[in-house]
């Protein structure tokens, strides 16, 4: 097919009476980014082939001549040595006149009954449903990274659970387990796989058979294109169904959670293994040094996984951007959806496994997690909640136990440094038998609610993810994968 002065060989351009200038085919043409789409565009095709067949636009002799092309034009791509040229505007347009270079007229046959405006739907759908799957993955191999390392310091019968300080406002707060602080991260993670997979339920319609915008003329059933690309079910409205991107957004959505709490990971990491904290060593492979100073040893990874967050977040930014103000049903700013989808799923592949790497390099300095636990006064809550269980309203135990840390600071110890006599005689309620209190590992011991820290609640906290976290991406109801 060619391209003559008005462009009337283009997908386009019999009605108009000039070709595209430059500039307005420069902004126009998309192959570079949609080209990406080629397996999702190939497969609404053979879907769609099937359909012509069955109402009989193509007979049997032509529906295996175009599935035959589909297929060389499938390995064209697999290939990388499809022959894109400079008038393709979009991949939908390149692959029908490749099919027409290919077949002759057999090859102008597909286009009826559908539009590019259901076709980029149908394969942002397909394209995202399975990008989800791939993300679920990522994010699983950063959980399993925690939970390994939440089981080994979970402890064993001659090696005690490692402690570590829980903080709130970076300060020490109340002492907890490591595997504790590890797990909170899974349980987050959690949720951000939840996002997609429900994300990914609501993208699971089938668009084919709106057509343009109104549905069609043509006796093309929706149901079999639903049926024969994997689709939960069929789009209520071809309105809506061309028209809508809010299954991207949320996509994106879900992306920016994501990468969200990987960067407060990342914070984690690097905060982690500065001198000041010292509590884990990031291993070589995910360290960097310094071109000029040769003692550094830099989280550089982690804080890339920080750094990369502002992207993601723009993804997002971009998409509810371009179609903000977008009237139904499509219009052409809709050709801006696929770079940010494109570049969050590009960010995350790179960010989850290198976060997980990481994650599962970390030696962590037991000894040193162990002394800031018990540090920083803080067992001050035990001992408050200890005047509590005596009677004592926790307002004025609070001030007691304020007074006793404010003399303990004086002094230059711990809680547990002061003489018993001194805390017996802080309150009637004391006496000291409660210095018995101030051993850290006791006091995580007691907090043995299920969602405590209690060693056996974090056993069962790390048994009952373990579980989930080992589930199949993709064992929820309705989300079977995409062609
Ligand atoms: N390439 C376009 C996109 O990605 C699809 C083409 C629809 N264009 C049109 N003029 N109706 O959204």
């Amino acid at each position: 097919m060619g391209t003559d002065a008005t462009g009337a060989g283009r997908l386009w351009g019999a009605r108009l009476q000039a070709a595209p200038a430059d500039a307005a085919w420069a902004l126009g043409v998309s192959t570079a980014v949609d080209g990406r789409l080629w397996r999702q565009d190939l497969a609404g095709s053979r879907a769609h082939a099937g359909e012509l067949h069955r109402i009989g636009v193509l007979d049997d002799a032509e529906h295996d001549r175009l599935l035959a092309a589909l297929d060389r034009c499938a390995d064209l791509f697999a290939d990388e040595a499809f022959p894109f040229r400079d008038d393709d505007e979009d991949v939908h347009g390149a692959i029908e006149r490749w099919l027409v270079d290919d077949l002759g007229p057999l090859g102008g046959k597909l286009r009826a009954g559908r539009s590019r405006n259901d076709q980029i739907a149908n394969d942002l759908r397909l394209y995202l449903k399975d990008a989800t799957t791939g993300v679920v993955a990522g994010i699983r191999g950063v959980q399993r990274a925690l939970l390994d390392q939440a089981e080994v310091h979970l402890g064993t019968d001659d090696r005690p659970a490692t402690l570590a300080p829980g903080m709130t406002h970076l300060q020490r707060g109340q002492p907890v387990l490591l595997s504790h602080l590890l797990l909170a991260w899974v349980w987050m993670l959690e949720r951000d796989a939840g996002r997609f997979l429900d994300a990914r339920a609501r993208i699971d319609e089938s668009v084919l058979g709106s057509g343009a915008l109104a549905g069609l003329t043509l006796d093309l059933d929706p149901a079999a294109y639903a049926a024969s690309l994997g689709f939960a079910r069929v789009a209520p409205n071809s309105m809506d169904a061309v028209a809508a991107r809010d299954g991207a957004t949320e996509f994106l959505a879900a992306a920016a959670i994501l990468s969200v709490t990987c960067s407060r990971i990342g914070e984690e990491l690097v905060l982690w293994s500065t001198a000041e904290f010292g509590y884990a060593r990031v291993g070589d492979a995910f360290s960097t040094g310094s071109s000029i100073m040769p003692q550094k040893r830099n989280p550089d990874i982690a804080e890339l996984v920080r750094g990369k967050t502002g992207r993601v977040v723009g993804d997002l930014v971009a998409l509810l951007t371009t179609v903000k103000g977008l009237p139904m049903t499509y219009n052409r700013d809709l050709q801006e959806d696929k770079e940010p989808v494109f570049d969050a799923v590009d960010t995350l592949e790179l960010v989850l496994p290198a976060l997980a790497g990481t994650i599962a390099s970390l030696q962590f300095d037991v000894d040193r997690l162990a002394t800031a636990a018990a540090g920083g006064f803080s067992l001050a809550t035990d001992l408050a909640e200890e005047l509590v269980r005596r009677g004592v309203p926790f307002r004025d135990a609070h001030e007691v136990v304020g007074g006793l840390v404010r003399r303990a600071e004086q002094a230059g110890v711990d809680l547990d440094g002061l003489d018993p006599a001194v805390i017996a005689d802080a309150h009637d309620a004391l006496d000291t038998s409660v210095a018995e209190l101030l051993d850290v590992r006791a006091a995580v011991e007691r907090r043995d609610a299920s969602l405590g820290t209690a060693p056996g609640s974090v056993r069962v906290q790390l048994e009952h993810a373990r579980r989930l976290v080992g589930a199949q991406s993709d064992d929820r109801p309705g989300r079977e994968g995409g062609a």
